[in-house]
């Protein structure tokens, strides 16, 4: 059904594209492989056969997917790597890990009978996968050379733990023997006690295990001058080397190898660099800006301590300027040097892209604050430009969105109590420090008490705008245009508002049901 009206839907598929030009590592590592292990009886600390079985399907993924490069193993995990270029399902992370552990688990199953002939599988084997991006071929290494390094830290102590498990000892006490052991320790108590010499242990314990493409030469015929055809060929190979040191990865280059030619001069391809940041459809949109280094700000341009009216009305003027020129922000709240802009959930305002929405909101802002400066602080000059930063949250459901506002409302109410307290005490003669430990742990009630024992002041008198920050948004007002035959016709108008009321209970909302009204 072509642009039905349920298509809208496709949208909540997230583009999940990894970023280009970068190598891709997707890990895939053997879910409860540790009761998988025991239940099939593999041998502790190693099981050749086991690991047999994983190399051999790391080889088949190595024979099937082109675009893997290098895959490295040990225990129940494998790394595969895809080159920088892969466009392997155009770089999707779901389908790349998705299909890479189906293919993974579905080898292991069909040849577990090739590797364990005498056993049958007792559970299904499955595994989870992981993708990771490196920029640079150095970071790739280095990630196989971390994974190398835990394979050979693992490896010796296992083998010693179960040595002395195997020699009598309880786990417990083989743990207590090994603990704060270092390499050389560990590797004399195998040689003392059990005559074991860990360097000649199998490369495959010690090392794990490389899956790549070897290239070597073949003679495909001799020709009529008995001189032998070659041929070069990639043989996918299982070996089990030093991938730490540069020998290997000198004697390979071929494998992580960074290609920085371009086909035809085309530049093109850096366009894909640029991410996708739509924000997810059908939720609310918050944008909350604050403003940047505003203590500074506020002392340098003498703010009245805790709160100047003036300042305040400032932010609010601009709050109501951006509602006047976006129409898709249906609600602002502030306090302090902080604003919320909620937009609607069906917004398809700067196409959800949220770097767009939220920079154009704070430069709007910021241009709004500057411009309306000296019509709140007349006798003062600004001597530093003031400059705010945002972001973007989203809500799935209009009672979130309340609850958010919810939430900042009542941090206003709390923080406002105190300051309205600590910078009492201070007017009156105490240091900051006194007056923090005078209002240390002291409870609403007590700070109530204070303000009005002390000072006079009853809080509840004081200006709404202080004890409840500022709401912006659209009062539907009706407005008699004209007369018709004595009666009047009217119209609905709505008028950018700004009001100082409890957003916490129900009333507002009640009353406002059209602002954060969901279809
Ligand atoms: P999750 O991956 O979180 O699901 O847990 P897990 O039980 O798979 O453990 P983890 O991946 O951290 O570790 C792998 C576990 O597999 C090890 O602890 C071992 O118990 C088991 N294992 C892997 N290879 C071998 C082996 O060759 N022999 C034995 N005996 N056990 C192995
Ligand atoms: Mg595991």
């Amino acid at each position: 059904m072509a642009n039905s009206k349920y298509e809208y839907v496709k949208n909540f598929e997230a583009d999940d594209r990894l970023p280009p030009s970068n190598w891709i590592v997707v890990r895939i590592d053997g879910v409860h492989f540790h009761r998988f292990s025991s239940i099939h009886e593999f041998e502790k600390p190693n099981d050749s056969a086991a690991l047999h079985l994983m190399n051999s399907c790391a080889s088949a993924m190595l024979k099937h997917f082109p675009d893997i490069v290098f895959a490295y193993g040990v225990s129940d995990e494998y790394s595969f790597v895809l080159s920088e270029k892969s466009e392997f399902y155009q770089r999707r992370s779901s389908k790349n890990v998705s299909l890479f552990v189906s293919y993974f688990t579905s080898a292991y199953v069909t040849k577990w009978k090739e590797f364990f002939p005498n056993y049958d599988l007792k559970e299904l084997p499955y595994f989870d996968g992981r993708a990771v991006c490196y920029p640079k071929a150095k970071e790739v290494r280095d990630y196989l050379a971390w994974r190398q390094v835990d394979c050979h830290i693992n490896n010796q102590y296992n083998t010693c733990f179960w040595m002395l498990v195997k020699s009598g000892k309880t786990k417990r006490e083989a743990q207590l023997r090994l603990k704060g052991t270092q390499t050389k320790e560990k590797n004399e108590i195998l040689l003392q006690q059990f005559g074991i010499n860990y360097d000649e242990l199998p490369e495959m314990f010690k090392k794990g295990s490389c899956v790549f493409r070897n290239k070597v030469e073949e003679i495909v015929k001799i020709d009529e001058s008995r001189n032998p055809v070659k041929r070069h060929k990639n043989i996918v190979t299982i070996d089990h080397v030093d991938i730490i040191g540069p020998k290997f990865w000198d004697e390979h280059p071929y494998i992580l190898h960074e290609d920085c030619s371009m086909v035809n001069n085309n530049y093109e391809y850096v366009k894909k660099f640029e991410a996708d940041d739509r924000l997810p459809p059908s939720n609310w949109i918050v944008v909350r800006i604050l403003g940047c280094d505003f203590h500074r700000f506020s002392s340098m341009h003498e703010f009245e301590k805790p709160n100047d009216s003036n300042a305040l009305s400032l932010m609010s003027s601009c709050a109501s300027s951006l509602l006047e020129k976006f129409p898709e922000i249906i609600f602002a709240y502030g306090v302090s040097d902080e604003y919320s802009f909620v937009l609607s959930e069906e917004s398809e305002f700067c196409e959800r892209q949220a770097s767009e929405i939220v920079s154009s909101f704070v430069s709007y802002f910021g241009s709004a604050y500057v411009m309306k400066w000296k019509e709140f602080l007349p006798d003062r000059d600004l001597k530093e430009v003031p400059y705010f930063k945002g972001r973007a949250v989203c809500y799935p459901k209009a009672k979130i969105v309340r609850d958010y506002l919810a939430w900042k409302q009542f941090d206003c109410h709390i923080s406002n109590q105190y300051n309205t307290c600590f910078w009492m005490l201070v007017k009156s003669g105490k240091t900051e420090t006194e007056a923090q430990l005078c209002l240390k742990d002291t409870q609403e009630k007590e700070k109530n008490e204070m303000l009005f024992c002390q000072f006079g002041i009853n809080y509840n008198k004081l200006p709404e705008m202080f004890k409840k920050g500022s709401c912006v948004f659209r009062n539907k007002v009706e407005e008699i245009v004209k007369l018709d035959g004595g009666i009047p016709v009217k119209r609905c108008n709505e008028i950018v508002t700004v009001d100082h009321v409890d957003i916490i209970g129900p009333r507002f909302w009640d009353e406002h049901p059209y602002i954060l009204h969901e279809d």
